[in-house]
């Protein structure tokens, strides 16, 4: 039997294990998967332990995204660019850091028939969540990002860094088609103070999910959004992802998709 695990903090909430292992059901792959709760600046010694014990690959997630990156071994491309690890394979000594995040997301939206090409997008955040996402994004020929963060500063930074000439900071007055909650503000209950107009006639995205999401996308539809998603379609997307990553199978997410809706609402 596999072992696998997500590591996070807080992580009693996940649905990781779940999906997961109703993947592995689904193909006949058979494998346990645990949650982990790895506070920020021990995930190297939860890391060994759990090869210790034999296991064979870990979901990282907040956070603990940049700590991942620094302790791979080896990264793939994506990982690289997005500067940021969610999904670790452990295989002879080798700590090999991936990025799914970002195809997680565009899988998500090309589900619900979101088109990115010439989208106009506002994303709001510019740490790891954010990062993991920009390089598919922009791969997906958008036609502009707008960062907004609550540190200004830190999007410039980011935005400089980035180097694409369609990522400028916010200007009063534009509008969106999608406007993107990659900051940490959910988690803490928070809506991040955006100017209200931002939302009008656009698709709200929260990349966190079930209730905690509940209050931005509240927000967002009182301030004129059109319609609005939270990020379990792309924790479901990316999970598969990484299910390939690790078992060179990319399962089917309808199944998935059906039975947490209920249970992440
Ligand atoms: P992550 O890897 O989850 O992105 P991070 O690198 O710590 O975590 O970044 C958290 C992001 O959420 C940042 O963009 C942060 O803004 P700052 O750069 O100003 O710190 C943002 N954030 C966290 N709490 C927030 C809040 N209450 N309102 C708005 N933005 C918030």
């Amino acid at each position: 039997m596999n072992h696998y695990a997500v590591f996070g903090y807080p992580i009693q909430h996940s649905l990781s294990p779940r999906i997961h292992e109703q993947f592995g059901r689904e193909l006949g792959i058979p494998l346990t998967y645990e949650r982990r709760a790895v506070p920020a600046g021990s995930l190297a010694q939860a890391v060994q332990a759990f090869i210790a014990e034999g296991g064979r690959g870990a979901n990282v997630t907040v956070p603990l995204k940049t700590e991942a990156y620094a302790l791979a071994t080896e990264l793939t491309l994506r990982a690289r660019r997005a500067q940021a690890v969610n999904t670790l394979s452990f295989e002879d000594g080798v700590i090999r850091g991936d990025n799914t995040d970002g195809e997680g997301l565009l899988a998500d939206l090309a589900y619900h028939a979101v088109a990115l090409s010439g989208a106009r997008l506002l994303v709001m955040g510019a740490g790891g969540a954010a990062q993991g996402i920009i390089g598919p994004l922009l791969d997906a020929g958008v036609a502009h990002v707008t960062v907004w963060n609550r540190t200004a500063s830190r999007a410039a930074e980011w935005i400089a860094r980035v180097g694409d000439a369609r990522m400028s900071l916010p200007v009063a007055g534009d509008s969106y088609d999608i406007v993107l909650n990659a900051t940490a503000a959910s988690l803490g209950h928070a809506v991040p103070p955006v100017p209200d107009d931002v939302f009008r006639g656009a698709l709200a995205y929260d990349l966190a999910y079930g209730p905690v999401a509940r209050p931005f996308l509240a927000h967002a539809r009182t301030h004129g959004a059109q319609s609005v998603l939270d990020g379990l379609g792309m924790l479901i997307e990316q999970a598969a992802t990484a299910f390939c990553v690790w078992h060179g199978v990319r399962p089917d997410t309808s199944g998935v998709r059906v039975l947490l809706r209920g249970e992440a609402a």
